[in-house]
């Protein structure tokens, strides 16, 4: 039983992670009352487990190369090593310092923050550390975990990105399971920190969601770096022998290294607090939403991780946001789950938005065009390869953009707007990009597809 008496707000917000957060900020700007709860710390897997610390990795990984590589540019530099504690100090730092400015932003907001281990009681009631909340909404944003593998049971040398983020030393050899996002950007700073790297990817490629192209040239740097991919094998059983790990995969092939990452997806948090006992219809431990973030049960929303899609930081808050703006009667526009960028900063980095080549063509007739960075100046001075893809409907507009090579993540702003705004090649053509920049390479790729290529050939 609760001890003392409900508290009643506009909006209750189950989880304070980039979903959560998002929307108990903009409704406490629409001017509604907000309590937000969180069991742990507020920013949730972005800022504590996930997108920050990760490409904090990432960037101490290109310095590293950057050093190595430094005679290229005929600059002399001498590389030591790899200072994992020091890393940490930076990449903590980063965390704590975006942390600390997020609790000012809530309070300052007046968004009240509960902290305990919240648990619908039913549609509009969550209990928290002994207090029971009522709101007139309740947003589900409970997030999601790593998820691991019977055959590999996490411990000790057999980790997820969880234990990975801390290490203590750099292992001089590590095997990564699952190709995807988290795998390839692992594998990358992995390597770029002195580590024998093996990929170990059931599908046939590497980053098997993203245009084919894209795995290919993704699969070709990643040899040239030193990386081992093995695709389309699936692992039998892994084990922790004290001294290493030992990976056994299906047809017999035994691997050995320092430490097993088992980055094979990651599965909603929605156990245990009382969702279906409320009325919230779930899938495969999915909340089921609809395109306006409803559950089955009235007044009851749910954003981010938990709802089948994206698993995207960028995602939960534009859901969050749209909650509160649906909540506030704003009558806010549906997202459009492919209109959303996707980045993945391993080296090279990865940019799409939109369809891929083989999903356009299952509705019809494409034209593509492929920009080699070859012909892109500012690519050529950091010395990176990779290209520009397009994908167009036939006379139609742009439907798909994918980018691949150094830097290029920084690319997905002008391809997000292009994609969104249903541009034609012909509108982007005409636009004029500077001279030399990397973004010149998405100018480029629309005038060779607008029929008018200047640095690519017809
Ligand atoms: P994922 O779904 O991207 O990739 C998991 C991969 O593991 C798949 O390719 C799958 O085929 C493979 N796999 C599954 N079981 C396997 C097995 N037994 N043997 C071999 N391969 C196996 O999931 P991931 O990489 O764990 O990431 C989780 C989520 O986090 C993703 O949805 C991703 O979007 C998000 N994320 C996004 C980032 C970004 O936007 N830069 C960074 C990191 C994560």
């Amino acid at each position: 039983m609760a001890d003392t008496e409900a508290a009643s707000v506009d909006v209750v917000v189950l989880g304070g992670g980039s979903g959560g957060y998002a929307c108990a900020l903009r409704a406490a700007e629409l001017g509604k009352s907000v309590v937000l709860i969180e069991k742990d710390l507020l920013g949730g897997t972005c800022l504590h487990r996930g997108c920050i610390p990760t490409k904090a990795l990432l960037h101490a990984a290109e310095v590293a190369d950057t050093i190595r590589e430094a005679g290229r540019f005929g600059v002399r530099a001498a590389y030591e090593s790899i200072d994992l504690p020091g890393v940490h100090t930076y990449k903590d730092g980063v965390v704590a310092r975006l942390h600390k400015g997020l609790q000012g932003l809530v309070s300052s907001r007046g968004v009240r923050l509960v902290e305990g281990e919240g648990r619908l009681v039913d549609a509009h009631t969550v209990e928290v550390a002994g207090e029971r909340i009522t709101g007139a909404h309740v947003v589900l944003a409970t997030g999601s975990r790593a998820l691991s593998l019977p055959s590999a049971p996490i411990g000790g040398r057999i980790m997820t990105s969880d234990q990975a983020l801390g290490l203590a030393e750099v292992p001089a050899r590590a095997i990564v399971l699952g190709g995807g996002v988290i795998g390839v950007e692992f594998a990358s700073a992995l390597r770029s920190f002195g580590a024998e790297v093996t990929v170990l990817e059931a599908l046939p490629r590497l980053v098997a969601a993203e245009d084919e192209a894209v795995s290919k040239q993704l699969e070709r740097a990643f040899r040239k770096r030193g990386i081992v991919a093995k695709t389309g094998v699936r692992m039998e059983s892994a084990a922790d022998t004290g001294s290493g790990v030992s990976v056994t995969l299906e047809g017999g092939e035994t691997l050995e290294a320092d430490l097993l990452l088992v980055a094979v997806g990651r599965g909603p948090v929605t156990e245990g607090m009382g969702f279906e006992e409320a009325g919230v219809t779930l899938d495969r431990g999915f909340v089921v939403a609809d395109e306006r973030c409803r559950t089955s049960a009235e007044g009851v929303y749910a954003v981010g991780d938990i709802v089948r899609g994206l698993q995207l930081a960028h995602r939960g808050f534009a859901q969050g946001i749209f909650v509160a703006e649906e909540i506030a009667g704003l009558d806010p526009r549906p997202i459009d789950e492919s209109g959303i960028p996707r980045v993945t900063y391993c080296d090279p980095e990865i940019a799409s938005v939109g369809l891929t080549e083989a999903q356009a063509r299952e509705d019809g007739e494409v034209e593509t065009v492929e920009y080699n960075l070859g012909g892109n100046g500012k690519s050529q001075i950091l010395g990176t390869t990779g290209f520009v893809k397009l994908v167009r409907r036939k006379d139609g507009p742009i439907v798909g953009i994918h980018m691949v090579g150094a830097r290029m993540g920084e690319q997905i702003g002008e391809a997000q707007l292009i994609y969104n705004w249903e541009a034609f090649p012909e509108d982007v053509a005409d636009l004029v990009h500077a001279h030399p920049t990397q973004n010149e390479a998405l100018g480029e790729a629309h005038l060779a597809l607008a029929g008018k290529p200047l640095h690519a050939h017809n």
